[in-house]
């Protein structure tokens, strides 16, 4: 996996934080007395909900992620210093290189794509990066993946949405493939965009993932997927992607490999 992890501590001063161009920065070291981390914000030590505002305690719909370790990866998007309690423990509780190149498009396009008020959904979101930027874009965001990394997403997202953003994003569990129509029926559920990053790698689910992909596109839903390209198997993926989706490449980002597609569904 091409995700390399680090924990210092946060910086004191955002503005004399170094961005590098994955959009993580480099925290400088805090200063005696400055308030760490855990203090700021909803979260206390990570995973823990205890320290949650009270006010809080109602949406907490999932229990904390239980990973061994954690660490803290900061990042700077939508003019916003957003920080991810991640573990190695979970491909699904890491920061992948698309999920960066993705805010960073998401970023330097969010006027043309129009996010503000816009219904957006994620796929396989992980430890929810894209989702948060989105939030802060002003869409309202269905952050979605497998049961086990919800707790963990969750806790993301209100640490770094909370009094932020307009629309306090959702966590949903959607398991590529099933029961599609049950929970999330076409005729109920409308979505602007749908985003994924880095959801194609080498896996035995590729086939429901397209499904998926497809059954939450409907006519002016734009999805956007930014994927690190390693395997054949990526390209065979990307051939059938294309036989489904009017497919454009908007952007590439070559240090890291990562291409970001644009797909509308194709409706003959
Ligand atoms: C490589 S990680 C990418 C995470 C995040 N999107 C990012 O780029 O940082 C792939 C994600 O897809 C999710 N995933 C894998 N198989 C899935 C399935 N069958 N149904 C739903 N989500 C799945 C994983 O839990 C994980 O969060």
């Amino acid at each position: 996996m091409d995700v390399c992890l680090s924990s210092e501590q946060p910086p004191l001063h955002l503005q004399d934080a170094p961005r590098t161009p994955s959009g993580r920065f480099e925290p400088a070291p805090a200063a005696e007395g400055a308030p760490r981390e855990e203090e700021e914000g909803t979260g206390g030590t990570p995973g823990d909900t205890n320290n949650m505002d009270p006010s809080l305690h109602g949406l907490q719909q999932f229990v904390p992620t239980d990973y061994e370790s954690y660490t803290q990866e900061h990042y700077l998007f939508a003019g916003a210093k957003i920080v991810i309690q991640e573990s190695i423990e979970s491909y699904g509780a890491v920061v992948w290189p698309g999920a960066t190149a993705l805010c960073q498009y998401l970023e330097e396009h969010s006027e043309e794509l129009n996010l503000q008020d816009a219904k957006v959904l994620e796929i396989g979101a992980g430890p929810g990066l894209v989702s948060i930027v989105a939030s802060l874009l002003g869409a309202q965001v269905t952050a979605t993946d497998l049961p086990d990394v919800l707790g963990n997403l969750q806790y993301n997202l209100l640490k770094n949405t909370l009094k932020r953003s307009a629309h306090l994003p959702e966590v949903r569990e959607l398991v590529w493939g099933e029961s599609l129509e049950q929970h999330f029926p076409r005729s109920a559920f409308y979505y602007d965009y749908i985003l994924a990053s880095d959801v194609v790698y080498h896996h035995y689910f590729l086939d429901k993932l397209l499904a998926t992909m497809a059954h939450l596109c409907q006519p002016g839903t734009v999805l956007l997927w930014a994927n690190k390209f390693r395997f054949s198997t990526d390209y065979d993926f990307l051939e059938k992607f294309k036989q489904v989706f009017d497919t454009t490449l908007v952007a590439e980002f070559p240090e890291s490999s990562v291409k970001v597609f644009q797909g509308i569904l194709k409706w003959d």
